[in-house]
């Protein structure tokens, strides 16, 4: 199991680019191993995760061509042969490794087909629950079992079937079930639609606004026709904010630093996190540049003095990925963070609620933990420490840029799993701890085929 040491800095100057969004490049495997032709994908994430969802399209038909390669990873640049909806029943079972997007996803794909299919997964994916997602497609007329000895859960039977369209009322914010659901709705007979709960991330809607098809948002209502054959063309994956989050807690915690990250994703219903640094304090900037899918531009922070802040309701799913480090930046500020309504965080990669605190404790922070979150009482220095990561990426990460502020060292233990998402993360924090600044010098070494 490999480790991460980290020792305190005293000042974050750089500029540089993240890799490629996860959401998107998860949607851009599936939606170009749908459409009529072929998609040059740039920029794709060549995390362990988005590779699964790649090789599952290939395992349904969808073969892909490798263009450029992050060495040692995979993809970053790469050709897909869409099937033009026709996808072919898989050899064996397909391995979704620890992604609950690429598993909820393919099940909302596969419930529309004409054979039967497996997915299975790591056992943090199989404790994950998969209810949210058998109910609905069930209502269209698709048999799931869910096979995983803990109930509800992976791996799952999906016994494809001609569906159904349903409305179907989400009764959580996730756009995970929004997507599975609308996914089968393409395959269904008619117009599917979903209503959330709350604004979720709308990348699928926007990945079938790109791909020519008509999707139709009215606030928090989604629907998709069916018959409708998604149209290939060729784009650029920005960079995944909730990567860029743990830069941008990293810097704005830090007085006197100065980050500037370029060619980030900044759909609006990805950025609560420049919302709640700026609230506690951060001076940030946006700024787009033009683009004509997914809004994309670059971020500038600069360090300060935080104080805490309370998380609001309806910001929970837009940042739910990026409670973790905020839950850091708030061990750092003065006063108190309150984190609530975030049950779904107890049905992450880990209970990052659990993981969350008791990694927090470890370096001397005073957190309450609530069944729905914690309120964490900032401002104590930070002590290093024993961080386990319990294979979770996103905890990894996030105790990683705690040592940036702690006294002593930082060991953090269980850190492969951070390739799940971010393959060159320990690159970039050793450039930033060997205070690096310009791009090229935080450039991840791509092979060109
Ligand atoms: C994702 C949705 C989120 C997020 C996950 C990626 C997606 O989950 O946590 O990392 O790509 O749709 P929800 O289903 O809770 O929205």
């Amino acid at each position: 199991m490999s480790t991460l040491s980290v020792k305190a800095i005293s000042s974050l100057q750089a500029e540089f680019s993240v890799p490629g969004d996860k959401s998107i490049s998860h949607r851009a495997a599936i939606f170009g191993g749908l459409s009529n032709g072929c998609c040059e994908i740039s920029n794709f994430l060549p995390s362990e995760d988005c590779l699964n969802t790649l090789k599952a399209m290939r395992a349904l038909g969808a073969d892909f061509e490798v263009i450029e390669e992050l060495e040692g990873y995979g993809p970053t640049k790469l050709r897909i042969h869409g099937k033009s909806m026709q996808l072919s029943a898989p050899e064996g079972p397909i391995d979704c490794g620890n992604s609950g997007t690429g598993m909820r996803l393919l099940a909302g794909l596969l419930a529309g087909q004409d054979f039967e299919s497996e997915l299975f997964g790591d056992a943090s994916l199989s404790s994950r629950p998969m209810g949210r997602i058998t109910v609905p497609l069930a209502e269209m007329g698709a048999k799931l079992e869910t096979l995983g000895e803990r109930p509800g859960c992976a791996p799952l039977k999906i016994h494809g079937a001609k569906l159904l369209p349903i409305s179907y009322n989400m009764p959580v914010a996730s756009a995970q079930v929004k997507s599975a659901v609308l996914l089968a709705g393409m395959f269904a007979e008619g117009t599917t639609s979903v209503t959330q709960p709350a604004t979720t991330r709308d990348h699928t809607e926007r990945m079938m606004q790109g791909f020519g098809l008509t999707c139709e948002t009215a606030g928090n209502h989604i629907s998709v026709a069916s018959g409708q054959m998604p149209q290939a063309f060729d784009f650029t994956v920005p960079g995944d904010i909730s990567s860029a989050a743990f830069w941008l807690v990293a810097a704005a915690a830090m007085q006197g630093s100065r980050l500037l990250l370029r060619d980030i994703g900044l759909n609006p219903t990805r950025t609560a996190i420049i919302k709640v640094l700026s609230r506690m304090g951060a001076e940030i900037t946006e700024t787009l540049s033009p683009s004509d899918g997914e809004p994309i531009g670059t971020i500038e922070v600069k360090g300060a003095a935080l104080t805490g802040t309370t998380l609001l309701p309806e910001e929970i799913p837009n940042l739910i990925d990026e409670i973790p480090v905020i839950a850091v930046a708030a061990a750092l500020a003065q006063g108190e963070t309150h984190i609530r309504n975030a049950h779904e965080l107890r049905v992450k990669e880990t209970d990052r609620i659990t993981t969350t605190v008791e990694n927090l404790r470890k370096m001397g922070v005073k957190v309450d933990e609530f069944d729905d979150g914690m309120v964490i009482h900032g401002g104590a220095s930070l002590k290093g420490a024993e961080i386990q990561s319990h294979g979770d990426h996103r905890i990894a990460m996030a105790f990683a840029i705690a040592g940036l502020f702690a006294e002593g060292e930082t060991i953090v233990h269980g850190t492969d799993c951070i390739n799940t998402s971010y393959p060159g993360f320990a690159h970039h924090l050793s450039a930033i701890i060997q205070e690096k600044k310009l791009p090229e010098e935080f450039k991840l070494p791509v092979l060109k085929q």
